[in-house]
This record gives structure tokens, sequence and C-alpha cells, in this order.
């Protein structure tokens, strides 16, 4: 069986002292494919330059909402530049934030719709962060600028209301370590409603780690955990669920030797 980790940060300063080791045991624990995911220019980069060391793994560009605020005014045309890279397959993560930003929502907004038209503009779809502003993102994404490639709502939020408008939009779910948590209540019925072939699953290394090993620096290993719980939530194997992870993801980020990627 082979696993596939959507959304992992080894570009974080987590994985300094032994980054490779970890990648490694990953890749031969049966991750076979990582999405390594830049949110600011210099982790965008780093992004990019680990992902040219592993045939398996490729990059995100981008800037998230957490990270505006030293943005310069050249920096679409910055990620522009980092999103020739081969293994550049999202603009991402990009969105809004108003949990850990409040104070700056118009700015968010603009920079979140300035990165789609870079998206657009490069044929590439785009991996959403979205906290405590579900509202603000669906609006954009419905009435403010179309995503010509879609993308992926990363580490989704459970709320119904937000995967419902999110499919309707053509968007894939990527469920992390929360859909495992104990007190997450509405997991298995958000679980229940999102079709397979829209489906990922990803890590967010090195946070958010799964039950049951929560509380722990996190890494793709532990990817097998959600896939676990969607087989038992949709009473499939977890090989069956592998595989068509698999499938959408080759679909959504063109990954696959079909597409020229490897
Ligand atoms: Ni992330």
């Amino acid at each position: 069986m082979e696993l596939l980790d959507s959304h992992a940060h080894y570009n974080d300063e987590k994985f300094d002292n032994d980054r490779d080791i970890i990648i490694k045991e990953a890749y031969n624990s049966g991750v076979k494919t990582i999405i390594n995911a830049g949110y600011s220019l210099e982790s965008s980069k780093k992004a990019i330059e680990i992902a040219n060391q592993y045939k398996f793994m490729y990059a995100t560009v981008g800037v998230s909402p957490n990270d505006i605020e030293d943005v310069k005014t050249n920096y679409i045309e910055e990620i522009e530049k980092l999103a020739n890279d081969y293994k550049v397959v999202a603009i991402g993560e990009i969105g809004l934030d108003y949990y850990w930003n409040k104070e700056n929502k118009e700015k968010q907004k603009e920079i979140f719709i300035e990165q789609i038209n870079l998206a657009n503009k490069l044929n590439l779809p785009i991996v959403i962060h979205t906290r405590d502003a579900i509202t603000d993102t669906i609006d954009i994404l419905k009435n403010k600028i179309k995503c010509k490639k879609t993308g992926v709502f990363h580490c989704c939020p459970l709320n119904v209301e937000l995967v419902k408008e999110a499919i309707k939009l053509g968007f894939y779910i990527s469920f992390a370590g929360p859909v495992t948590f104990k007190n997450s209540k509405n997991a298995d019925e958000i679980v229940k409603i999102v079709p397979l072939d829209k489906m990922l699953i990803e890590t967010d290394s090195p946070y958010l780690s799964p039950e049951p090993v929560r509380g722990t620096r996190n890494d793709s290993r532990n990817v097998k955990y959600i896939a676990q719980k969607i087989a038992k939530v949709r009473e499939k194997t977890i090989e069956e669920i592998a595989k068509q992870i698999k499938e959408n993801a080759k679909t959504i980020f063109r990954i696959g030797e079909e597409n020229g990627k490897y």
C-alpha cells in the first residue's frame, strides 16, 4: 500500500537536526509522495530546495495570511519565479486567518486574491489555509474570483457548511490530525459527506499530530492514522482509501507519469 502526505512542512526548523532521516523513514514506511508546503517567500524557497533532493517530494509556494506583513511590493513576481521550478505543484498555502490576525482582514483578502490570480495565470491549483474566516473565504471563491484549477482546503476546518460549499465549488478536502481527535464532535459527519474522489490526507507536520501520537512532533509516517480513520468511517479498507487518494492527488496536483512529473 502506498500512502501520500498532501501537506507537510519539512522546511520547518523543527526538522533541522534529522530532516533527511525522517523523510527517508517516512518513504520506507510507505509514504511514497510528500508535498512540502511553503507559507512565505523564504519557506517556499526552502520547500523547493528540499523537494529537489527527493524524487517523491513536491512543493507549493505562496504567502500565508499569517506571513503577509513583511511582503514586498514585488512579492507576486518572486512567487512566480519560484513557481517555475519543476517541483512546484500548487500556489499555497494562501488564504485567510482571523484567528491569529484580525487587524488586517482587508490586506489578507487582497493578498489571497492576488495569489489566486497568479495561480490562474500559471494554470496551477491553490492550497487554502482558512481559520475563523469561513464566510469571507467562501465569498471570495464564489463571488470575487474564479479559480481555474480549483485546489485543496488544507487541514480543512470541520465545518459542514464550509465543506459543502467547497465541494460545490469543485475543491478537494484534505483531512489532517483533527479528524482523529476525540473531541472533534463532527469529524465522522464531515468524513461521510466528502465524496471519496474529493478527499486528500495530510499531516501538516511538524504540527497537529493525530491520535494516538497527539502532542509529539508530527511527521509523514503518521498519515496512516488519518487514512485509518477515513477507512473506518467510510467502511472501506485502508488500501482502498490509499488508492483513491493517490488518484485524487494525481488529478489535482498533476503528479504522475502520465502528466510528465515523476
Ligand atoms: Ni500548513
